[in-house]
């Protein structure tokens, strides 16, 4: 999954009466992010307040990510900054996949650190906490062996507008290179049931966006007798009153089935927006990297959503450099970028992860190579998205009212097809336009984003 610059805007606080606070950073995917709006909501119901800095705060957590060694290196290099204080009474915890991945380790790394918690214990959070209050400081919550999810009522979003609903957690797939069967551990649905009643609740509350979130969004089941699949959860969503917008990611594109288009095109409120991770466009790479698709296999998902009735964002994950990748091999991802045509994607050097089963592979490719093939895929994918984006000039589009670029004079919206608009509009007297879904159109355009002008009356 990917990264997310969800603005942290709310900071949370019931009535702290005992002066305990914390400090949450957040690392990683919309999973994490939503993981941490779970946490924190814990947290305030167990009397505790957030605070804006590390310095101010009794308990310091990070919520990690260790998708590739970078992002691991991130928290180790957090805690080594604080290490000074650990005697100053402040209590110091590692949550997420870093924290699953090393487990007791970190003891020994951060000797400061007093809770390692993986994402599949959260339900045991609040026991830990009280742990911790008891001055417990090796606290654990490393097992995998879970059936369960992390619900919570508490949840303390941090976008009133838009709102993530997790619908499955883990992974059952073994990609050669991926570490989060091992971060997150097996596939788990949560009902139907559970999934409908948030996503009532939340249009109850005002928020006309959701985003249905795991690991591998396709290979949603439910577990209750209704049994329904994820085409048939994504279109009853999409038909909650109240809802204007649902989005989904990540899809696997083994799993994505035809039902899934057909669900998007008779619900006008799915997003008009697939991000679906090819990886490479080598089948040979593929293979390797297990992938449980050709390239062919792939194409036929992307010719499903060419011939849709409407028209699809396409956005995908490469890596470049897998071992055993040869230059015939990386021109074939080339070669697909410019058949598919996608409006953005994410791109990554391979990096070798513990526990995976391309870490054993031989023909490492040097990371000088990997580093040449990432510029070219991303110079080559500039130039797509700049002339893709061009091709908006002059159409009207409906944007979600994300923010405003109070130096540009702009609001920031989005499109349905994933696209951030920013736009010009009439003198409002003071009053915001967050969370409305207004006209605009497009009157420039670039490779990451389009401009307009606002053509809604308000
Ligand atoms: N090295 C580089 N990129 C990786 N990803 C996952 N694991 C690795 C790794 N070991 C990328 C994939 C995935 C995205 C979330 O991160 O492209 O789709
Ligand atoms: Fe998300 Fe994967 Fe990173 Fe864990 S390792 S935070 S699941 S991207």
């Amino acid at each position: 999954m990917n990264s997310s610059n969800t603005p942290r805007a709310n900071r949370y606080n019931k009535t702290n009466v005992s002066g305990k606070t914390f400090y949450l950073e957040t690392f990683g995917c919309q999973m994490n992010v939503h993981d941490s709006e779970k946490v924190v909501g814990t947290l305030v119901e167990q009397g505790y307040s957030q605070v804006e800095t590390p310095e101010e705060a009794h308990l310091v957590l990070y919520n990690t990510c260790s998708i590739r060694d970078k992002a691991e290196q991130k928290v180790f290099n957090r805690l080594q900054n604080f290490k000074r204080d650990a005697g100053k009474g402040k209590v110091f915890g590692v949550l997420g996949c870093v924290a699953q991945q090393e487990g007791e380790k970190i003891f020994d790394r951060a000797p400061h650190v007093s809770l390692v918690c993986g994402s599949a214990s959260y339900t045991r959070f609040g026991e830990m906490l009280v742990q911790i209050e008891a001055g417990n400081r090796r606290v654990t919550g490393l097992s995998l062996d879970t059936e369960e999810t992390f619900d919570t009522p508490f949840t303390r979003r941090d976008n009133p507008h838009r709102a993530y609903i997790t619908i499955i957690e883990g992974c059952d797939k073994s990609c050669a290179y991926c570490v989060v069967p091992f971060t997150r551990g097996p596939e788990r649905s949560r009902t139907s049931e559970s999934v409908m009643a948030e996503a009532r609740g939340l249009a109850e509350k005002g928020y006309s966006e959701i985003q249905l979130l795991g690991q591998n969004v396709n290979s949603y089941r439910d577990p209750s007798p209704a049994g329904w699949d994820f085409a048939t959860l994504l279109a009853r969503v999409a038909e909650v009153p109240g809802i204007r917008r649902v989005r989904y990611t990540t899809s696997h594109p083994r799993d994505f089935v035809r039902a899934i288009v057909d669900a998007m095109d008779s619900n006008e409120s799915i997003c008009d927006h697939v991000h679906l991770p090819v990886q490479s466009g080598s089948s040979k790479v593929l293979a390797a990297m297990d992938r449980l698709y050709t390239r062919d296999e792939y194409m036929r998902r992307i010719d499903w959503l060419k011939s849709a009735k409407r028209k699809y964002s396409l956005t995908t994950d490469i890596i470049v450099g897998f071992p055993g990748e040869t230059e015939a091999d990386f021109e074939q991802t080339l070669q697909l970028l410019d058949e598919v045509q996608y409006d953005s994607l994410f791109s990554f050097k391979y990096s070798p992860r513990p526990n995976t089963s391309a870490l054993a592979m031989e023909d490492k490719v040097p990371d000088e190579e990997k580093q040449r093939r990432l510029l070219i895929l991303q110079e080559k994918q500039r130039a797509i998205q700049i002339r893709r984006n061009a091709e908006s000039i002059g159409s009207v589009r409906e944007v979600l009212v994300e923010g405003r670029h109070e130096s540009l004079g702009q609001w920031i919206g989005r499109t349905s097809d994933n696209r951030t608009l920013n736009f010009s509009h009439p003198e409002t007297g003071g009053k915001s336009l967050i969370g409305q879904y207004l006209s605009v159109r497009v009157t420039r355009s670039g490779p990451n984003s389009l401009v307009g002008e606002s053509v809604t009356v308000v």
